[in-house]
């Protein structure tokens, strides 16, 4: 067995708030949800690119072979370079495969104000003609909302980073979710 030491914390981060550990093992416990739920049928995996890309490639590892998924993400811009949500989502990359009919779970890094994933439900569903259309989110803002059908954590009112959450691009590769010091955004 592979033993994988705890990345050293960037010193951007104020504090780690979720380990590489704890996601990893909350993943997999997603996963398992998702190989129960949709047991023998196609799942369409489409992850909003690229904040839940690191969510994405893990999630997918952790459903069962039984669960066939095809993999595709959606852009989506909704956030500058600031740490607050403008609140006009617009598709900027869209999915390669075919939507019309298929059981999608959109795959997302954090639900905040709520607009994106409400919006691309929508698109989803209504313009481009999904069967079923859920939501996987590692993390939500408001919880008691309910706008996920799967939830990894209920995440604090702060900005968090890592794990493909970024700040203007930046942290996105840390394995872990971190708040970040103000100071990192109090500069620009
Ligand atoms: P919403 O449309 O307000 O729900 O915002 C959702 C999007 O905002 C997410 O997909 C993220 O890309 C981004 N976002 C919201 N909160 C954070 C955060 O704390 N850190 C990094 N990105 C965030
Ligand atoms: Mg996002």
């Amino acid at each position: 067995m592979v033993m994988i030491a705890p990345a050293p914390v960037h010193r951007d981060i104020e504090r780690v708030v979720w380990t590489e550990a704890q996601i990893q093992q909350r993943v997999r416990e997603l996963g398992t949800h998702l190989s129960t739920d949709y047991a023998g049928r196609t799942l369409t995996l489409v992850g909003v690119f690229a904040g839940a890309a690191l969510f994405l490639a893990d999630l997918a590892r952790a459903i069962v072979p039984s669960v066939t998924v095809h993999l595709d993400v959606v852009g989506v811009s909704s956030y500058g370079a600031g740490t607050t949500s403008n609140g006009r989502p617009r598709i900027t990359q869209m999915p390669e495969l075919t939507i019309f009919g298929r059981d999608v779970v959109l795959v997302e890094d954090i639900i905040d104000s709520g607009a994106t994933v409400a919006f691309l439900r929508e698109q989803f569903q209504i313009v481009w003609g999904a069967r079923s259309v859920r939501v996987c989110t590692l993390l939500d803002k408001q919880p008691h909302l309910c706008r996920a059908e799967y939830l990894g954590f209920a995440c604090d009112p702060v900005f968090v980073v890592g794990y493909g959450l970024d700040y203007a691009e930046a942290y996105r590769g840390l394995p872990y979710v971190g708040v970040l010091k103000p100071r990192v955004y109090q500069a620009t």
